[in-house]
Formats: structure tokens, sequence, C-alpha cells
């Protein structure tokens, strides 16, 4: 499988590092106030218990799985939830864990969901974002690393479910088709 990689974009110690600065700047957003720290699977399930394992407030874990229709999902809010998270979010600090935001049509149709059930405060954190592909204007609160249109993999993050357990973040070898993913 590693003969698929073109290159390595972060080291596991690399990507060490930059989750605890991550988590360093969301303990002193919350300053103690508790949050329920939604997985949004399958992609950010390293990454979000990295994370949270460095947060010194109180943390309910929650985790989620959907898929987007596209542009028309954003006006919409037309969203699949294969998995929904267990509690009630109202009024609650909810902190939504990525794992890339590309387009930004999944975490902007994702946020507005948590608006509508009456959550108090909603923060994203992405490991990843790719800020030159965006179709809607969405930035996360809290970013790990910005990276160039490439087709990434490793540490959680798949192509055709493959890949996510790589320890590093690596770009794919342009033979490998990756019209089908997204
Ligand atoms: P968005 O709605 O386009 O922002 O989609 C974000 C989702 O697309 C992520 O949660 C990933 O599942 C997937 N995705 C986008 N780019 C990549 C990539 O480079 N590698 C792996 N998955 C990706
Ligand atoms: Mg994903």
């Amino acid at each position: 499988m590693t003969n698929d990689i073109e290159h390595i974009l972060y080291t596991e110690e690399q990507i060490y590092k930059r989750v605890k600065e991550l988590a360093c700047e969301i303990n002193s957003y919350y300053s103690g106030k508790p949050i329920i720290a939604v997985f949004v699977l399958k992609g950010s399930a390293f990454f979000a218990s990295d994370l949270i394992r460095w947060l010194n407030m109180d943390v309910t874990m929650e985790f989620m799985s959907v898929s987007s229709y596209g542009i028309e999902s954003v006006s919409s809010g037309k969203l699949t939830i294969k998995r929904d998270i267990d509690s009630d979010v109202t009024d609650k600090n909810v902190l939504l864990i990525e794992d890339i935001i590309d387009t930004g049509i999944t975490l902007s149709t994702l946020k507005n969901l948590f608006v509508q059930r009456g959550a108090n405060d909603i923060k994203v954190v992405t490991m990843l974002s790719k800020p030159s592909r965006r179709i809607v204007k969405f930035e996360a609160d809290f970013t790990g690393f910005e990276v160039p249109d490439e087709f990434v993999v490793g540490y959680g993050l798949d192509y055709a479910d493959k890949y996510r357990n790589l320890p590093y973040i690596a770009s794919l070898k342009r033979h490998i088709d990756r019209k089908s993913v997204v």
C-alpha cells in the first residue's frame, strides 16, 4: 500500500506537535467550559481522539457520520445522517471535529444542523483544510494544516476506505483514480 504514496506531507512527529498546539488554542478559547466533542467519522477518528486527550475541560464524546448531497445541501440543509449523536445539544457548547475541509459543503451544512438543534456555541476544528477548493465560503475556527490541492491520505483520511491506518499524512500518486471520492 505504501507504493501508492507520492510523498509524505506531515510526519507523525509534526502531527503530534500540531495537535498539542491546537489543543492549547482550544483550551484557551473555552477556558474551562464543558463541551460536547463531535467526532465526524470516519476520517477524524485518530485526530479527534488524539486532540481531546489534551483538552482540560469536561468533554463528552459523541460520534456522527454524514454525507452531503453536494452544493444543493448547503441551502436545503439536506444531509444524509448515517449515524447520529446520542445526546441533546440544546444550550450546549459543541466542538465539531473534522478530518479535512475541501469544498466546505459538508461542514457548513453540518454546522447549520447544530444551529437548528439549539446548541449554544458551535466551533469547528479541522486537521486539514484545502482553501483553494472551496465552493462555499467556510472556515474552521481552528485548523491544523493548510494543504495544497492534492489528494491526501493517512492518519484517518482514506481513498476508497484504504490508507486510514497510515501514521503520517501523505499525498497519493496521480495514477490512482480519485474521481469516485468526495
Ligand atoms: P467537503 O464537503 O468537500 O468539504 O468534504 C469534506 C470531505 O471530503 C472530508 O470529510 C473527506 O471525507 C473528503 N475529502 C476531501 N478531500 C479529501 C482528501 O484529500 N483525502 C481524503 N478525503 C478527502
Ligand atoms: Mg470526512
